[in-house]
């Protein structure tokens, strides 16, 4: 990625500030129970994040630190082998984990490069789109032989990061007044993946992004990022984009689309995005939970009622997944379906 493809330039409006000044940011919440801070506290104080921002970061989550440094060590080490070797593992329309390098978000070229894996080896989702179209596809990973110790120690990550975003659906539940596995069942079978995201210096890094705004499609997002810096997330009150501060050993939690229709918008899907540098390479790791790919999306039946009904309507998470992962791999001429296209017009 050393010069500069017009694919990777943004339009005017979306090119970041370079020097934003360092505002209050997302809250961060401490995950851990003691007798001067009951469940009670912590279920409203991720309810009031979820609210008015979508996004917090916690410390006290369980997951060993140790297990966190070497998934980004394991990342450099994969990222730095040459591009022959990197494009061993490369996804493609079939296979559609492993490596990536050439993702578009909403159609413009992201500067990154990425490793996909699932949490559940297979995975099984909807062959196409289409709503006829009944044939179910299975997904597989794929691994590289550099580093040798790559696999063992995804999947050891997977498995913690795993448990931590349980523990957030449940605490997420209990904070729109629900039981706390009122979720679960949704992630029987569920579809969730883990991404490797390597930043490289960009020369440009006023006219490109490492990963252009979106919302995740997820039901809940828990990433780990390193010290570098670069996710900011658009701040509900006024549209300002709004950096996310590195601390060391803690995760940084938003909730999806999925959890913004279940809620019936009462936790709202927050537009995100990568600034890059020139000098830094940036390594993140997020950890996508989406549900079963059968399972029907709609605002959960207790959160709607005649003076609040449903804003959306019911739509397969598996369709919506298959259909909204096409653009990742070409420029489509279209935007790309989002769920503001199942929402119902009052
Ligand atoms: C993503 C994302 C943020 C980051 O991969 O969906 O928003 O900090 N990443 O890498
Ligand atoms: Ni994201």
């Amino acid at each position: 990625m050393g010069e500069v493809d017009p694919a990777f330039i943004q339009a005017t409006e979306h090119r970041p500030k370079l020097n934003t000044i360092q505002i209050e940011g997302i809250p961060l919440i401490d995950l851990s129970v003691s007798d001067t801070r009951d469940l009670k506290q912590l279920v409203s104080e991720i309810g009031n994040a979820c609210k008015k921002w979508g996004f917090f970061q916690v410390i006290n989550h369980g997951v060993p630190l140790e297990l966190c440094t070497r998934i980004k060590e394991a990342a450099k080490t994969f990222f730095d082998r040459p591009i022959e070797e990197k494009r061993k593992v490369k996804r493609d329309e079939v296979n559609a984990m492993g490596y990536h390098d050439s993702e578009h978000t909403k159609n413009v070229r992201d500067w990154k490069e990425v490793f996909d894996f699932l949490l559940e080896d297979p995975t099984f989702v909807p062959a196409s789109p289409e709503p006829e179209d009944k044939e179910i596809r299975t997904l597989t990973n794929q691994w590289p032989e550099n580093p040798p110790e790559f696999r063992e120690v995804c999947q050891e990550y997977a498995r913690e990061v795993e448990k931590l975003g349980y523990k957030l659906l449940e605490l997420i539940s209990l904070s729109l007044g629900l039981p706390a596995n009122r979720l679960s069942g949704y992630f029987k079978d569920h579809t969730g993946m883990l991404r490797l995201n390597y930043y490289p210096p960009c020369p440009c890094p006023d006219l490109a992004l490492g990963v252009g705004r979106h919302k995740d499609a997820s039901a809940l997002t828990v990433l780990s990022q390193d010290d570098v810096g670069g996710l900011q997330v658009k701040r509900k009150t006024d549209g300002e984009w709004i950096p996310v501060k590195p601390i060391p050993n803690a995760f940084i939690i938003n909730v999806g689309d999925t959890v913004q229709v279940w809620s019936n918008e009462l936790y709202e899907s927050v537009e995100h995005r990568v600034v890059v540098n020139s000098e830094k390479e940036r390594f993140s790791v997020p950890c996508f939970f989406f549900p079963c790919h059968s399972v029907m999306v709609k605002p959960l039946e207790e959160l709607v009622n005649e003076q609040n009904p449903a804003k959306y309507k019911e739509y397969s998470f598996g369709k919506f997944f298959v259909a909204r992962n096409r653009s990742d791999y070409k420029k489509l001429e279209v935007e790309n379906i989002q769920i503001h296209n199942f929402k119902i017009s009052n």
